[in-house]
């Protein structure tokens, strides 16, 4: 029998959050310097990778639907190759294999970057690793994103065990890449012509590297890079400091930018999310935020219908995102995920009930995100150009200091400038401007 052929060309689909956006780029440098040659559709590679996401069952439901869909490329093509790798491979392991048969290799979150080991077959790798260790991952070099800009993942894994959350099981113990890794990293990435880097981890306020703080970490990187605007997500409201935000005001080339996940408005809930902060603490660094900064785009994530939330504790929720103005959120309804605490509660908010409240939730957010953009009517934001608008190509599309898109016209901009836009439009979405004169 003929042996298998080495796959020559590969095809990468990610799913889920910036972590893994991140992981796929550097996926890509490691294969792509393994000779192995990356390709634009399904139907050329001869290596399919699915970079996967378990945070809700949805998110699972959606790559499961995918592998289905790849089972035709797989009959037609009795070579190709199908690798899960990620959040997905690390919690089902050989289950994975059980369930889907056409899949190859099974990768989990710490072993992913060995891909092209064990599609070469070298000695010590099998198709299914879900060791945890981060081993060798300072030494993998973190490539842009787009030619302007670019993730740099500061610290790996997450300790906070929050009771709904299956992150820290399919991520691992939370470790904090040294100092000079981030720094080369930023520099690497600004010599290759990047504009903003976004540093990345599960809760950035926890990073510590030594005597090196987060805080600290910013300070450094601007002291050390010439970097033009450095942004971080996410932060933990009970990691948040009041030292972050003096670094923040004191420094602007920290975008004006913070996502800090509430979850919800309410103590008891928080409690039995073990989230371990009270809405007034939260609040109070909401106050402390806009009192040092002149201006700052505020985002959350949010869960309705967690086990045994009544309806005054959602109420509180409401009230909260009324308050706190966010000026945009990405809300859940509460999802179970085996293995984790409150897997264990009894999920006794009705389906309907979940959607009826996420929909007022959602509601409620688009008519406060639209009126807060209008609140940004005649300011002027330094702007980053990330190219043309994709439904109005007549129109170019850059991102503000608070991370939102804002389309404008004008004549040989340049793609990768950072212009000051007049913010003239606002809906819910999306800002519009003309570009302004600044002395
Ligand atoms: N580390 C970040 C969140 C990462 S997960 C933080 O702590 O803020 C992204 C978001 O998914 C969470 O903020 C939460 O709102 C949502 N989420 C996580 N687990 C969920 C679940 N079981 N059901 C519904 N939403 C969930
Ligand atoms: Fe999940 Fe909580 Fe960790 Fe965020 S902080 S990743 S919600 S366990
Ligand atoms: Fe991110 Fe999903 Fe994993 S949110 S960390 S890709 S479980």
């Amino acid at each position: 029998m003929m042996p298998p052929r080495k796959p020559e060309t590969f095809h990468i689909t990610t799913f889920g959050c910036q972590m893994n956006l991140a992981d796929s780029s550097t996926l890509v440098a490691t294969m792509t310097s393994r000779g192995f040659r990356r390709v634009p559709t399904e139907a050329e590679a001869d290596l399919l990778i699915l970079n996967t996401c378990s945070v809700r069952e949805k998110a699972e439901e959606r790559v499961i639907g995918r592998l289905g869909e790849l089972y035709r490329f797989k009959k037609r093509n009795p070579q190709l190759r199908i690798a899960v790798v990620g959040c997905m491979a690390q919690r089902l392991g050989d289950r994975l294999i059980e369930m889907v048969p056409h899949v190859d290799y099974v990768l989990g979150t710490d072993r992913l970057f060995q891909l092209p080991d064990v599609v070469e077959g070298v000695e010590g790798t099998s198709a299914i690793m879900t060791a945890f260790g981060h081993e060798n991952i300072d030494s993998i070099q973190p490539i842009k994103e787009t030619p302007h800009s670019g993730f740099v993942t500061i610290s790996r894994g997450c300790d906070n065990y929050c009771t709904y959350c299956i992150v820290p099981y399919v991520r691992g113990r939370e470790c904090s890449h040294d100092a000079d890794f981030v720094i080369d990293a930023v520099k690497r990435m600004v010599d290759e012509g990047v504009v903003e880097v976004t540093l990345l981890g599960q809760n950035v306020n926890s990073y510590r590297h030594g005597d090196i703080s987060f805080p600290r970490l910013l300070q450094r990187i601007c002291y050390k890079t010439s970097v033009k605007r450095l942004r971080f997500m996410t932060s933990h409201p009970k990691d948040l400091s009041r030292e972050l935000i003096d670094v923040m005001a004191s420094e602007p080339r920290l975008m004006r930018h913070i996502h800090f996940p509430l979850q919800s408005g309410n103590n008891r809930v928080l409690a039995k999310m073990g989230r371990d902060y009270t809405i007034e603490h939260y609040m109070s660094i909401v106050d402390y935020i806009r009192m040092k900064l002149d201006y700052v785009s505020l985002t959350t994530d949010l869960i309705v219908g967690f086990p045994s939330e009544t309806v005054e504790e959602y109420e509180d929720t409401l009230s909260a995102v009324r308050r706190i103005q966010y000026d945009s959120a990405f809300m859940f309804r509460y999802s179970i995920r085996p293995g984790t605490e409150a897997a264990a509660f009894d999920d006794d908010v009705p389906e309907p009930e979940k959607i009826r409240r996420l929909k007022r939730l959602i509601d409620l957010q688009q008519e406060t995100s639209r009126k807060v953009n209008r609140r940004e009517l005649g300011e002027v934001r330094f702007s980053l150009v990330e190219g043309r608008s994709r439904r109005s190509p007549d129109l170019f599309r850059a991102r503000t200091e608070g991370n939102k898109t804002v389309l404008f016209s004008g004549d040989e901009i340049e793609v990768g400038s950072v212009v000051p836009i007049e913010v003239t439009a606002a809906d819910a979405f999306t800002l519009h401007g003309i570009l302004a004169r600044v002395n």
